[in-house]
């Protein structure tokens, strides 16, 4: 089976690398994808990575996601701390998701430690860096194959 899994990054992810390296890391988010796209390919799984600084934009995607899409590797950015939008969204596909957050958010200040995602994903990463990213496609994929993916 070749599961089909969107990767989502959402506000000023494009510009990692440059972007506070102390909390994101050097690496930029063409590398990342690439790298997420060498994981997908060993798995045999498909891989399509989106980066938008637009709400809607992100949301019209998840919604595209329901047509064609296994899986949702997603991380939010700020968005995570209140859209309720973006939440509303991932609830309405109802498709296996997590969320990835590069920084250790519970380590950050206050209003980073609350996600309005985290009650509709799967599971979450935070903390690990770029290989979060990773390790939630592999934890995805995992779950896919297992049929476990439900969201509880
Ligand atoms: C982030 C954490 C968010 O609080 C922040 O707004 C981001 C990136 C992370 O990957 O650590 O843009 O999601």
């Amino acid at each position: 089976m070749t599961y089909r899994i969107l990767l989502i990054h959402g506000p000023n992810l494009d510009l990692l690398g440059d972007r506070e390296p102390s909390h994101y890391g050097t690496m930029k988010l063409e590398e990342i994808n690439a790298r997420m796209e060498r994981i997908a390919e060993q798995q045999g799984a498909l891989l399509r990575a989106l980066q938008s600084n637009s709400e809607g934009a992100l949301i019209d995607a998840i919604h595209d996601a329901r047509l064609w899409a296994d899986g949702i590797v997603i991380n939010p950015g700020a968005y995570t701390h209140y859209s309720y939008a973006l939440r509303d969204a991932l609830a309405a596909v109802r498709l296996p998701a997590v969320e990835v957050h590069l920084s250790n958010v519970h380590a950050r200040e206050e209003f980073r430690r609350i996600s309005v995602i985290a009650p509709v994903v799967t599971g979450t990463v935070a903390g690990l860096g770029w290989r979060g990213y990773a390790a939630a496609l592999e934890a995805l994929l995992g779950l896919l194959a297992d049929g476990r993916e439900g969201q509880s």
